[in-house]
């Protein structure tokens, strides 16, 4: 009966846009499923075994947004606000802790509003980078973005953990160019950069999704690009020895490099199409700001040993350049940005390091061997230095500045099929991970927030009398910053209204 009341408190509120667990197999158990599942990325959180929301809102005005999370108080349901789906661990569709919960879903909520006047844009919280993008450059040729790759990642989630991507060398994260944001509290208030104080501002900028309140909108930044830019795509493979001959030459080029160019790298196993089966296979993906002769002439100058041929590199517009590491279908094209729909999903468990010194070839054999032995498994390698080194590392929430010299985030894929291995992958991502202890940050070992890993400690049930210390992973993604977010949590949301199992705790719940 309180369901009953809580949709009734909905349509009171002129909310019609809501789907409610098929608890008898109703007729609308299909449109339920479709919704929720409609945009997690991880198949993991897609089990039956996985714990559902009672109801799904799909806003469609921030009034709507308020008004839900007001019913949702009223009965006292937990809340889990989703923009693109895409968080690793299904934070924004799952509560594993016992609570009945109910997903606010921001993908109505996706205008992009840019102002070619101000060089800003006004972004709404389930807002896709795709769109994103896409509509900034309908607005301009020579204006840009800088935010992740996959176009159906949400600004909610991304910006919120602060956001790295090909222009982060040049311009630093998606959160670096925020200039204001509208935050719906845990009261329902709406409230701004200035409303929401110093301490609330600087949290929500890298501090993580979904648990200071709700982001309505971010104001950003655009930022200059040229009109022609360079993107490379380079696949090497070989035996082990050469690969990591190659990967080594990586680490001491890429993180020194000019502002202007990114060089991130993807090792991949035989067996995956990029390896050809044979050995190991890494490819480098270069963006240079400026025309393709520069940047071969610098890939060769300073990496001779990959030996970028021509035909490795083209010309395009900026937008075109997302297009071309997008991973969308061969022949997308820009109008493609926009589609949230998603073809190729799988189950998949991830991990991250920062590296602060570089890895010794033994490091990186070592890491190699994990590879050649797992055909589903891979590693990103993304290039820090640039801006990066300049911005202070409590400028916002995400700390992870100078002294980085790359991030490498771990990742495992598996289909359908092979979901009854599903243990077998964890616990080879699991091993992997610790065999890199000797050659990654320490004390803490620093982690990504948006590569969110529950590996590092999760909450028990939260009740005032069975505290848990959030500190164990908190640090670990925020370093020193961690002290001032649970500053910002104790002033902007003291009854712990939205959480997840790696919330921040307010002072008042923490020990
Ligand atoms: P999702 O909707 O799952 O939200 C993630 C978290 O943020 C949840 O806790 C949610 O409650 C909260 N949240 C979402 N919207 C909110 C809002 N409006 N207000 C408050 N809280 C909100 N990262 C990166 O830095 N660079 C990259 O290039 C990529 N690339 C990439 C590719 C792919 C395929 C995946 C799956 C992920 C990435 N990521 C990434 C990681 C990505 O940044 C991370 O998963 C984000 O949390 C995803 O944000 P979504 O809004 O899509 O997720």
């Amino acid at each position: 009966s309180s369901l009953y009341d809580f949709t009734f408190c909905l349509e009171n509120n002129n909310i019609k846009n809501f789907t409610v667990f098929p608890y008898n197999d109703q007729p609308s158990a299909y449109d339920y499923y479709k919704i929720l599942n409609f945009s997690i990325q991880n198949l993991r959180f897609t089990e039956p075994t996985t714990p559902k929301p009672v109801v799904i809102v799909l806003p469609e005005s921030l009034e709507q947004v308020q008004k839900s999370l007001a019913c949702c108080r009223e009965f006292s349901l937990g809340v889990r606000v989703r923009s693109g789906g895409h968080s690793y661990e299904g934070t924004s569709s799952v509560a594993s802790d016992g609570t009945p919960f109910v997903i606010i879903d921001l993908m109505n909520l996706n205008h992009v509003k840019v102002d070619m006047e101000t060089k800003t844009a006004w972004v709404e919280g389930g807002a896709t980078l795709g769109e994103t993008y896409y509509a900034i450059s309908q607005a301009s040729d020579v204006y840009g973005f800088s935010a992740g790759s996959c176009p159906t990642v949400g600004v909610g989630g991304l910006i919120g953990g602060g956001g790295f991507g090909l222009l982060s060398r040049k311009y630093g994260l998606a959160a670096d160019n925020v200039l204001d944001a509208l935050l719906v509290d845990a009261e329902g208030r709406l409230l701004d950069r200035k409303t929401m104080g110093d301490d609330v501002f600087w949290a929500i900028r890298g501090g993580g999704g979904g648990v200071w309140g709700i982001v309505y909108a971010w104001k950003i930044q655009l930022l200059k690009v040229p009109q022609i830019v360079t993107s490379c795509s380079v696949p090497r493979t070989g035996a082990k020895r050469d690969i990591a001959k190659l990967l080594n030459k990586w680490q001491y080029v890429a993180p020194n490099l000019e502002d202007d160019f990114y060089l991130s790298c993807l090792v991949a196993a035989a067996g995956l199409p990029e390896a050809k089966n044979v050995g190991l296979s890494t490819t480098f993906n270069g963006f240079y700001l400026g025309p393709k002769s520069n940047a071969i002439s610098i890939l060769n100058q300073d990496f001779p040993e990959l030996n970028v041929v021509d035909e490795e590199c083209s010309e395009m517009s900026w937008i075109e350049s997302i297009v071309f590491f997008s991973g969308l279908k061969d022949g997308a094209s820009v109008s493609d940005l926009g589609n949230r729909y998603l073809q190729d999903k799988q189950y998949f468990k991830a991990k991250s390091d920062y590296v602060r010194s570089n890895v010794s070839l033994f490091g990186i054999e070592t890491a190699l061997g994990f590879l050649e032995k797992e055909p589903k498994g891979s590693v990103v390698l993304d290039p820090y230095g640039g801006i990066m080194n300049n911005i202070s590392s409590d400028s916002i929430a995400f700390p992870h500045r100078k002294g980085n010299i790359f991030s490498i985030q771990y990742l495992i894929y598996w289909k359908e099929e092979d979901n009854d291995k599903s243990s077998d992958y964890i616990d080879w991502i699991r091993g992997f991970y610790s065999s890199m202890t000797h050659f990654v940050s320490q004390d803490p070992r620093a982690a990504y927030v948006n590569y969110i890993d529950f590996d590092l400690g999760v909450m028990g049930v939260i009740s005032l009398n069975d505290v848990v210390n959030p500190r164990v992973w908190g640090e670990k993604y925020f370093l020193s910053n961690y002290d001032r977010l649970v500053i910002a949590k104790t002033l902007i949301d003291p009854n712990n209204v939205f959480t997840n199992e790696q919330g921040i705790l307010p002072k008042t719940f923490a020990s």
